[in-house]
């Protein structure tokens, strides 16, 4: 009779198993991916053929937790999100902010530690005190946008570049720019150096808002857990 009953108990477990969707985590490339997969592995969550270099896969699945992941350009995590092709991402909270996705930003996994800031020249800093019409490249211009003229108050020109971003002022395209500040040694090495902060920056775990509601125990589990060991 007992063994009746655990055989019932486990065809209704692997039922309801085989009957759960996949939940989707879309990383971002690189450096994140790699730290969120080690935090995952922390809370029992493992995707061993992500760690496969050779593979050319797109997906990476875990069966046994109805699990899947894959990779995806910082930009384009937001994006993914949003339209639910992926229940929860990770990426950096400049480009949540960049990308302006309706998604919501759940958890600082604390990790991916930067700031946002005004970079230039020292002459620069006379500029920026004066509100002068200055021109300001950026890899963010929604960012550089929002801060001049919504918390500034000051009418700038935003140039978008789309890397080495500190080239700006020393070659004479831009009086400052807005990027990321990590170690200061871009900064330092070309003769810049950070005259206003916008913001810290770090890691952020975002979810769909749909499956925040429909998936929403085993979010919280995953969001809980993390909680737990961070
Ligand atoms: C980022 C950022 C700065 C640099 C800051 O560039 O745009 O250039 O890192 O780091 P640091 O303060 O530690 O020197 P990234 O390496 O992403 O390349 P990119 O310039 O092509 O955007």
């Amino acid at each position: 009779m007992i063994l009746e009953n655990e055989t019932k108990a486990t065809t209704n477990t692997a039922k309801t198993n085989n009957n759960m969707r996949y939940l989707t985590f879309a990383l971002c490339k690189g450096r994140l991916a790699k730290k969120t997969l080690e935090l995952l592995e922390q809370i029992g969550i493992t995707c061993e053929e992500i760690k496969d270099k050779d593979s050319r896969k797109l997906i990476f699945v875990n069966e046994e937790l109805k699990l899947r992941f894959f990779l995806a350009k910082g930009p384009d995590v937001p994006t993914y999100v949003e339209y639910g092709a992926a229940d929860i991402g990770v990426v950096g909270r400049d480009t949540i902010m960049e990308e302006g996705r309706k998604v919501y930003e759940v958890l600082d996994l604390g990790f991916g530690k930067c700031r946002m800031c005004v970079c230039g020249p020292h002459s620069s800093k006379e500029l920026l005190q004066h509100h002068e019409r200055i021109r300001v490249a950026s890899k963010y211009p929604k960012i550089a946008k929002d801060y001049f003229y919504n918390q500034k108050h000051q009418t700038v020109d935003i140039i978008k570049l789309n890397g080495s971003v500190e080239l700006g002022p020393i070659v004479g395209l831009s009086d400052v720019i807005v990027d990321i500040v990590e170690t200061g040694s871009t900064l330092r090495e070309n003769g810049l150096e950070v005259l206003e902060e916008i913001c810290p920056l770090s890691a952020r775990m975002i979810v769909n808002q749909v499956s925040l509601k429909m998936e929403a125990e085993r979010i919280k589990e995953i969001l809980q857990a993390l909680k737990n060991i961070m």
